[in-house]
């Protein structure tokens, strides 16, 4: 898409983001997740850059990149007990915690809810970018809205070249999905959505069991976690491989799985061939858009196990499927 005509620059300089950002421009930015697409989160005119730029809805929230802990109360009222286990335990990291939201945050960051998502991101390059800003940063994924998230500034580049003027980058994603997300219901914690730390790990911290936010409070609090979503353009059918492969036996099929067993697939693409959850979870979306650009006509992949980052895998797996007329 050239209609912007704003030619993107890729590289490492921080004091050139940082300006950029300044000027209420919008900058893709790598996290230990997946890259964002940043914006000043306290100037509405650079918020609404994210949402153009992405093609994405304004009922969907943004979460709200801090430098640390220690200024979270600037943007979201006291944190209760269990909130503060967790930020002490996770930040940085892959944890994102919806919190009451404070004035100082406009209204579009959040889609007019009352909570606002803080996350203190674990990437050095952005940590330092933040560190030498006056301001939080606004970030969704940075891929078009309803596609796979971008794990390289390569991928970033291929979707939102010219509509961006610039790419941080920061290498390959070292967890390679989003933040596991967590809401407060009183003092129970509430998952609203399977991310980079595993659920175990959570409840380890917290000491109790972590409940699963129900499909009625993920639409109205996490819209965004709800409908289909990391889709690949090549329709993505999810089950037993051996099954699919059958049923599929005149298609030019791509097979993601855990092991290299299948050898009816056109294409094989395995994510982690030592069998480890967290190699999985880095190498998921890079293998997606391999196995759509592996001019294959459909893409078959089976469930990893149900523990660990293989939960939040399946998730995103699930969320990619091509839901067929009808069904
Ligand atoms: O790892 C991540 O979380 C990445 C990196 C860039 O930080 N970001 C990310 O953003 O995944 P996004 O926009 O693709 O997903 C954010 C999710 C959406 O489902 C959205 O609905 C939810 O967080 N969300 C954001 N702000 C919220 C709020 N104030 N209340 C409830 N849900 C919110
Ligand atoms: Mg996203």
């Amino acid at each position: 898409m050239k209609e912007n005509s704003v030619q993107t620059i890729l590289g490492t300089d921080i004091a050139h983001a940082a300006s950029l950002l300044r000027a209420g421009e919008i900058v893709a930015v790598p996290t230990e997740t997946v890259y964002g697409l940043a914006g000043n989160a306290l100037d509405e005119s650079a918020v609404a850059k994210i949402f153009v730029a992405k093609n994405r809805p304004q009922f969907n929230p943004l979460i709200v990149h801090i430098a640390d802990a220690g200024s979270a109360l600037r943007y979201a009222g006291a944190l209760s007990p269990a909130a503060q286990r967790l930020a002490d335990a996770f930040w940085p990291g892959p944890l994102t915690l919806l919190l009451p939201k404070r004035e100082t945050v406009p209204d579009l960051v959040t889609a007019g809810s009352s909570l606002v998502a803080l996350r203190v991101p674990r990437h050095p390059l952005l940590r330092e970018l933040l560190q030498s800003l006056h301001f939080p940063l606004a970030a969704p994924s940075a891929n078009p809205s309803g596609y796979v998230s971008p794990t390289t500034a390569g991928h970033v580049q291929g979707q939102l070249e010219w509509r961006i003027p610039y790419i941080l980058d920061g290498g390959a994603c070292d967890v390679g999905l989003e933040s596991s997300i967590v809401g407060f219901d009183g003092e129970d914690a509430v998952l609203y959505r399977e991310g980079g730390l595993a659920t175990e790990e959570l409840e380890a911290v917290l000491g109790a069991p972590l409940r699963r936010a129900s499909a009625t409070d993920r639409a109205t609090t996490t819209p965004g976690t709800l409908k289909s979503h990391y889709a690949t353009t090549t329709p993505l059918y999810l089950g037993d491989v051996r099954k699919l492969l059958v049923q599929f036996a005149h298609e030019r099929c791509a097979v993601i799985s855990f092991s290299d067993e299948y050898a009816g697939a056109a294409r094989l693409f395995v994510l982690s061939r030592e069998k480890s959850l967290e190699e999985a979870a880095r190498n998921l979306f890079t293998t997606l858009r391999e196995a759509d650009a592996a001019k294959c006509s459909v893409i078959l992949a089976e469930p990893l196990p149900d523990e660990g980052l293989g939960r939040a895998v399946n998730d995103r797996l699930r969320r990619a499927q091509h839901l067929l007329k009808g069904m």
